[in-house]
């Protein structure tokens, strides 16, 4: 049986409701969406927090990593996301490329989420100079969601799409970098890819709500990728990505079937076809020179 939605579920998502909800010990649901139908999915579901994740790069724009989406793209997205949603919190993953320099190309990105696409909140990955440019994104006014561990924009820094924090010296690394995001100002944090028993540690020392993605069950919340948990995306499935639905079979089903159909002159059929009286056939016909290819008349 599916657990009851949240009794506000149609009060608009706040910084302080999920800072309510980890003190209630509420689980906190987050999926990414990239377009206006999927935003409407994540809506009418009762999630908590939509991302438009860099992640669009793979799942629909068909890039071979996160690395090359552009911030035209995310910002395009994320509009279209955002005319799908009422109630969930709405966080913008800036691109690769888009906030690393300095704190003002941070700051101007993170604003163009806001006031062009009408994002809450902004997401970043990593620690480091991440965490000085998400505190001056925070000292702008924006809110800032960290995200630390497995950090796709620098996979290859990091060895490859692969679990992060392994060894003492690395989850030190990992706990290192959550605790510089929130020491930043983040009013959350992603944690992704790492060992459940370094979360249950991590967790000991965070004070802001952490949204786990293949970081084991005790984290304040979850995320999916929404193609990977529906079953959309038939590229790589990461371990943790549990998928919840097999859409993808179920498309290529109905378009195959439309196929079908069209090739058997079976669709349309009657009840898909728009109607005329016959005088005004008549009329028409009346007007024309005989058809140098008569074909048949609809019934
Ligand atoms: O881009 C994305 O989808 C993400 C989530 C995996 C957290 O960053």
């Amino acid at each position: 049986m599916s657990a009851a939605p949240r009794p506000d579920a149609r009060r608009p998502v706040t910084l302080t409701t999920l800072a309510g909800m980890r003190t209630l010990g509420e689980p906190i649901v987050m999926v990414t969406a990239y377009d206006h139908p999927s935003a409407q999915v994540a809506e009418a579901a009762g999630v908590d927090v939509v991302l438009v994740g860099d992640s669009a790069a793979m799942t629909v724009l068909g890039y071979d990593s996160t690395v090359p989406v552009t911030l035209e793209e995310l910002l395009m997205l994320a509009k279209a996301v955002r005319r799908g949603l009422t109630t969930p919190l709405l966080v913008g993953d800036l691109p690769f490329g888009s906030y690393e320099a300095s704190d003002e190309q941070a700051i101007r990105t993170a604003q163009r989420f806001v006031k062009e696409a009408g994002c809450d909140a902004v997401k970043l990955e990593g620690g480091g100079v991440s965490a000085r440019r998400a505190e001056a994104i925070v000292g702008a006014g924006v809110p800032v969601m960290g995200h630390v561990g497995l950090t796709p924009q620098t996979a290859t820094a990091l060895g490859g799409y692969r679990a992060q924090g392994r060894t003492a010296e690395t989850a030190r690394r990992v706990l290192d970098d959550a605790l510089a995001l929130q020491a930043a100002g983040c009013f959350s944090i992603v944690f992704e890819a790492i060992p459940a028993a370094v979360t249950d540690i991590a967790m000991g020392y965070m004070d802001v709500p952490i949204i786990g993605i293949g970081a084991g069950p005790n984290t304040d919340g979850q995320v999916l990728v929404y193609h990977d948990l529906l079953g959309i995306y038939d590229g790589h499935q990461p371990k943790f990505a549990k998928r919840f639905a097999a859409v993808r079979d179920e498309m290529v089903r109905g378009v195959r079937a439309y196929a079908d159909e069209v090739r058997g002159r079976t669709f349309p059929g009657p009840e898909h076809v728009y109607g005329i009286a016959p005088e005004e056939i008549e009329r028409l016909e009346a007007q024309l020179p005989p058809a140098p290819h008569p074909r048949l008349r609809a019934a």
